[in-house]
């Protein structure tokens, strides 16, 4: 893995929206994030963190409210119109929700064609040969090309849309939650292609998702969220180290992969929204456990620890 040049960067990306009754809504805060060719790095935190937001603005879906996202040394944070065009051959993404991405009357072919006569990489013609290998590059047999999506389980269409974004040869493929909605022996296949085909085709992963067993499974490094912010950031392996203590409460709150008795501790109830309206202070202070009085007051930024972690904690500074 050449770990030299980031294929994509963040620096400092934030997202402000503005709900229909006027509120402000900060759900990306300041997100500096590096990603290296070949590796996957996965993002985690629960429900309303800001997860798909970084998607949206990583494939310039939105305009960040501020900041610069680089891809392959090229700010592409303001561009706009056709500008774009290229940005979205080179990152492609695949949601949870497979059906959402197919026309209902689109044969699969046409559908994994498409992309590719779009990017003008080859002509319809050209694309229809390949079907067949693109098809069986994702264990699916070639027959599938004429069948409509509905003919199709969740599983196998979730194979087609990774084949199709496979076969644009994209610089880096942005998963979210792209297994989440997939049957637990299903979901683990399909983990299995993508590391596969990753290491096949050297791809470059951003693997999002809410639960942190599967995306530890899949992930070289792992980033966590909470509340806009990304608060802690590290290999995959140091895991078990976490050093700050909303990564800590997660690690106690899910099963791993690796141990099925662990006991699940349910993180409180507390929506991530209404911490994201908290200007002032830690966004996780009012569920800490090892909140300093200071956490009231001042917002702590993402630092390299004493032990090499990147954690944003006033405690750990
Ligand atoms: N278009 C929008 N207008 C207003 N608020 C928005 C908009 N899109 C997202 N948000 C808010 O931004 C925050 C982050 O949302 P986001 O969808 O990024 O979260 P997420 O981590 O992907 O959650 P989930 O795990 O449920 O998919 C939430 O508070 C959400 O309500
Ligand atoms: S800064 Fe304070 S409140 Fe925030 S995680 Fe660290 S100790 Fe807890
Ligand atoms: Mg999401």
């Amino acid at each position: 893995m050449d770990k030299k040049e980031p294929i994509l960067e963040l620096n400092h990306v934030s997202k402000t929206f503005t709900t229909e009754d006027g509120r402000e809504v900060r759900a990306v805060k300041d997100a500096s994030l590096a990603v290296y060719p070949g590796e996957c790095i996965g993002i985690v935190g629960e429900s309303g963190c800001g997860k798909s937001t970084i998607a949206r603005l990583i494939t310039r879906i939105i305009d960040p409210s501020g900041g610069e996202i680089i891809l392959a040394g090229e700010n592409i944070a303001d561009k706009k119109g056709r500008k774009l065009k290229a940005v979205y051959r080179d990152i492609q993404m695949v949601y949870q929700d497979p059906y959402s991405v197919f026309s209902p009357r689109a044969g699969i072919g046409t559908f994994l064609t498409d992309g590719l006569v779009y990017h003008g990489i080859m002509t319809r013609s050209e694309a229809l040969k390949e079907v067949g290998k693109l098809l069986e590059m994702v264990d699916l047999p070639a027959e599938l090309a004429d069948r409509l999506p509905h003919q199709l389980s969740g599983g196998q269409l979730q194979r087609v849309v990774i084949a199709r974004a496979v076969s644009i040869r994209p610089k880096v493929i942005l998963l979210d939650e792209a297994t989440s909605a997939l049957d637990v022996s299903v979901q683990k296949q399909v983990l299995n292609l993508l590391m596969r085909l990753k290491k096949e085709y050297n791809l470059t992963y951003v693997f999002i998702g809410h639960d942190l067993a599967v995306v530890r499974s899949i992930a070289d490094r792992i980033a966590v969220m909470y509340a806009g912010l990304i608060v802690e950031e590290m290999d995959s392996d140091e895991l078990e180290q976490a050093e700050h203590p909303y990564t800590k409460k997660l690690l106690q709150s899910v099963f791993s992969v690796n141990d099925r008795n662990r006991k699940v501790i349910p993180i409180e109830n507390m929506s991530v929204s209404d911490e994201n309206l908290q200007t002032l202070g830690c966004p996780f202070q009012p569920r800490c456990p090892e909140a300093l009085p200071a956490c009231k007051n001042a917002c702590p930024m993402l630092r390299m620890t004493k032990s090499g972690h990147k954690a944003a904690c006033l405690a750990l500074e």
